[in-house]
């Protein structure tokens, strides 16, 4: 979600460019402060509180046809026009955010990601409780956007030897 916001983020974009390998390389680090930019993003009306209602926004921008459901098409297309570099990670959330298993975005999958990210459940969205969210969310998945450590070449590794051993089978 923050993703899309993330991309289209003025402050986002000047960290971005001050990368020297930009297509290569995405350095999201420190989280809890991209998260706190994800955050200014999503936040369209600088009240620093989030509504359901910002945080369906900040998804309309990959509804290319306007039917109020994303499909994975229609996100993997705008990803992948705007910031490829994010793309292996910005799949990883569509599955989070896709709860139901159907191909789309929609209410249903909106209302429940708010959930998750309203901690403590009184319809609002704090600063603390986005930022805390993000932040372990961008560390989990580290492995799909951090490429300054070793974590990917035993992620490969890993992954050869399961295919290898599935092929003996
Ligand atoms: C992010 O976390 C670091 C280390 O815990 C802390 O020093 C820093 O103030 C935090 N930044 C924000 C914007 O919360
Ligand atoms: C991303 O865009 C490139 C260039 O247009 C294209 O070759 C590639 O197939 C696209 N990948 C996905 C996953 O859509």
């Amino acid at each position: 979600m923050i993703l899309l916001s993330l991309c289209s983020s003025m402050s986002l974009l000047y960290i971005l460019l001050l990368l020297p390998a930009v297509s290569l390389a995405i350095n999201l680090k420190p989280y809890n402060e991209t998260a706190g930019i994800l955050f200014d993003d999503v936040n369209s009306n600088k009240d620093d509180v989030i509504t359901r209602h910002e945080l369906r926004e900040s998804f309309d921008k990959y509804d290319t046809n306007h039917d109020d459901r994303i499909s994975h098409k229609e996100y993997t297309q705008h990803v992948n026009a705007s910031t490829p570099a994010l793309l292996p990670l910005s799949l990883e959330l569509y599955k989070i955010y896709d709860v139901d298993n159907d191909h789309h975005l929609d209410e249903h999958d909106f209302n429940n990601l708010f959930a998750l990210i309203d901690s403590d459940s009184n319809g609002r969205v704090e600063r603390s409780e986005f930022v805390r969210y993000w932040t372990i969310l961008l560390k989990n998945l580290e492995h799909l956007h951090s490429h300054d450590n070793h974590n990917n070449h035993n992620h490969n590794h890993n992954h050869n030897h399961n295919h290898n051993h599935n092929h003996n089978n």
